[in-house]
């Protein structure tokens, strides 16, 4: 299977902030790849860079094949690629139903193939059926997150960019939303580009991983490998 998305050494400021540094990186079609890393290592500037969110200084990034290096996002979400931002970022004040509404507005395949997207989401995430008339901002933290991960794939995506989707939930859920996206990308066919900082979770589901310091990409390889090599069991999985 090819090449979904290709990151080539791309490097991204903030001002005189070096926060990217020749970072590289591929995912192939039907893979999730992780990226893990401790809070400030750049997980989510990479993620915007992608999503047309950042400027690049300097590198490439090709989504099947093509450079999306200066697309709008908008742009980007319409050729299939969509971006499930941290910290859950849902509208409040609109009802459950809405907020997935939002996300299928860039489409133009119609109102039959955006209903059978609705059914799709509500039989992934039973959830958010029986909450579907309510305020998104009276839904749980774990809900919240399960609205977020529906909306993304309202866009109907090919690849869908999770980024640190655990955050903030107990350990009960961050299972429960670990199992959802297993499922998007087994059951539903969409490749997977989780952003974590809860490795250990995050290598048990991904198929390889990269582990990003200060901006650098330190370490790649499987996902197992990752997880039983002794500088990430040390510095990422609480080994001694
Ligand atoms: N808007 C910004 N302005 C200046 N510096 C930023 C901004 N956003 C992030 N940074 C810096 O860039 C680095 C990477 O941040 P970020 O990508 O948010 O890391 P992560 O998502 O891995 O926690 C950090 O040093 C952070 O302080
Ligand atoms: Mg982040």
């Amino acid at each position: 299977m090819g090449e979904l998305l290709k990151v080539n050494q791309i490097n991204v400021y903030y001002g005189s902030i070096h926060a990217i540094k020749d970072v590289s990186f591929h995912v192939d079609e039907g893979e999730i790849v992780t990226m893990i890393g401790a809070n400030g290592a750049g997980k989510t500037t990479t993620m915007h860079a992608i999503s047309g969110l950042l400027k690049l200084g300097s590198g490439e990034i090709l989504y099947e094949g093509k450079t999306i290096s200066r697309m709008d996002p908008h742009k980007i979400v319409q050729l299939g690629l969509a971006q499930c931002p941290e910290g859950r970022r849902v509208f409040s004040g609109l009802t459950v139903q809405d907020n997935l509404e939002m996300g299928a507005y860039t489409r133009k395949d119609g109102r039959d193939a955006i209903e059978d997207d609705f059914d799709m989401v509500f039989d992934l995430l039973p959830r958010l059926k029986e909450r579907r008339n309510q305020p998104a901002g009276t839904l749980s933290g774990g809900e919240q997150q399960m609205l977020a991960i529906g909306r993304a794939l309202m866009c109907k995506p090919r690849m869908l960019l999770l980024d640190e989707p655990s955050m903030g939930l107990s350990p009960l859920l961050v299972k429960e939303i670990f199992r959802i996206i297993e499922s998007v990308n087994k059951k539903n066919g969409v490749t997977v580009l989780l952003v974590e900082q809860n490795a250990k979770m995050a290598l048990n589901i991904a198929d390889r991983g990269y582990v990003l310091e200060t901006g650098n990409v330190k370490m790649e390889g499987a996902a197992h490998e990752l997880a039983d090599n002794p500088d990430v069991r040390k510095a990422y999985l609480g080994a001694k």
